[in-house]
């Protein structure tokens, strides 16, 4: 396949960035969109150019750090997959292909297609956690019974992989589906209940001070999720966090 790759260029924070064209030629309908740009920074080294900067990690799907906008879709044209897990056979020979990072004032642009996302660390940090007794006297987790729905159910919010693409695809640039994930992963356990309350204020609270937009029921976020999290999620986050205002 020969396509063309109109791809964002920025040399850093301050830079203003501008999109830069790259004709590539050869590229396999089996290479996955990560591959592919692996190949065209193969050529620009080679050519004594400076290479795209892009996020990358576990490559199938899992750690959520492949974020790259493609043709103004997160993760690109396919629902469900990551930028790792997309392949080349989605596109056609000819194809002009667009590539943006991530864009929220949240999300500050390092270099090229690489943004900043430590401010969901800070997210998690500040309540997304459990305590546990480690005293020796420690409880076994499996002791604790868990309703099958219930546990399915957190199972579903935690497969969340904190790659940002509900933050990019919202228009408010909201970040309330992952933290809504984040925070309903505890709620919907036994084991995440001492903290429920404090933990929701802590984290909707980091939420705001980060700079994230907030919540129109838009529901792209959820579209775009490549793990398919659910808005309902967000109202259980909404209800908790006004519970826990009430009562404090
Ligand atoms: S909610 Fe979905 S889109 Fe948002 S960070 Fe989690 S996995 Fe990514
Ligand atoms: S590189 Fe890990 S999810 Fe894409």
């Amino acid at each position: 396949m020969d396509l063309t790759l109109n791809i964002w260029r920025q040399k850093g924070p301050d830079d203003k960035g501008h999109i830069e064209k790259y004709p590539v030629s050869g590229v396999s309908p089996d290479m996955s969109f990560l591959e592919m740009m692996d190949m065209l920074n193969d050529r620009i080294i080679r050519e004594g150019g400076d290479p795209v900067a892009f996020d990358h990690d576990c490559r199938e799907g899992i750690c959520g750090m492949c974020s790259m906008f493609i043709n103004g879709q997160a993760h690109g044209p396919n629902r469900g997959v990551t930028t790792c897990q997309l392949h080349m056979r989605s596109f056609k020979d000819g194809d002009d292909i667009t590539i943006e990072p991530w864009r929220a004032a949240a999300f500050p642009v390092v270099k090229d297609l690489t943004v900043n996302r430590s401010a969901f660390d800070r997210i998690i940090q500040s309540g997304g956690y459990v305590s546990v007794n480690t005293s020796g006297e420690t409880l076994d987790a499996n002791a604790i019974p868990v309703p099958k729905p219930q546990a399915d159910e957190a199972f579903s919010a935690a497969t969340c992989i904190g790659c940002g693409a509900c933050v990019a695809s919202c228009k408010n640039a909201s970040a309330m589906l992952f933290v809504s994930a984040k925070v309903s992963q505890f709620a919907l356990l036994p084991q995440g209940q001492p903290e429920r309350a404090l933990r929701v204020k802590r984290m909707v609270e980091q939420m705001d001070e980060e700079g994230f937009g907030n919540c129109t029921n838009t529901g792209a976020c959820s579209v775009e999720c490549p793990k398919g999290i659910d808005l309902t999620n967000i109202a259980r986050m909404n209800r908790d966090f006004l519970k826990s205002s009430v009562d404090s």
